[in-house]
């Protein structure tokens, strides 16, 4: 059994092999490491230009509100597949907004329940849909407009875990 870091958010993961996606935010494999290979930076990004500060600040409040919305449609989601697949998609969204709140060396804020979904599973694939599809474009944004590595890092792998998340409802829409 091995133990591997996640270089995005640092949760460890034990296994054999390397995993295909950080089980905790959803990270492709080239960002699992070895724990003996992890470099840490996933703390405080020092420096931070304005424009990183208000692209970290504008992709945590949007990681916040997709977790609840997330949340929402667990709840009210009837169907054991539906549920559970908005339960995992709100905790990484929830881990993303951990991960961010680090890079600005901010607490994670609060997350409250709110009525933002409806019980009905396609009306929320679809919610779902365009919500990552913001996501997408707006990261994209923010990755070009970084100068900081470590910004970048996350920005990319971001683009990558939320492109994930939208073939997920691209597969299950009717
Ligand atoms: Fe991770
Ligand atoms: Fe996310």
């Amino acid at each position: 059994m091995k133990l591997w870091r996640c270089q995005i958010c640092g949760d460890p993961y034990l296994g054999e092999e390397r995993p295909k996606n950080c089980p905790f935010c959803g990270a492709h494999e080239r960002y699992m490491v070895l724990q003996s290979d992890f470099d840490n930076r996933i703390g405080k990004v020092e420096g931070l230009s304005e424009t990183s500060k208000a692209n970290l600040e504008a992709a945590l409040e949007l990681e916040i509100d997709n977790t609840r919305f997330y949340a929402c449609a667990a709840r009210k989601s009837a169907e054991d597949e539906a549920r559970n697949l908005f339960k995992t998609l709100s905790k990484i969204e929830s881990e993303h907004a951990s991960v961010i709140s680090k890079a600005l060396g901010i607490p994670k804020p609060p997350i409250e329940e709110a009525d933002i979904c409806t019980g009905d599973y396609q009306k929320n694939l679809a919610e779902s849909h365009r919500r990552e599809e913001r996501a997408i474009r707006r990261y994209g944004q923010f990755l070009s407009e970084a100068e900081e590595p470590r910004v970048q890092e996350i920005f990319s792998a971001l683009v990558a875990i939320e492109s994930d998340h939208l073939s997920l409802s691209e597969e299950r829409m009717r």
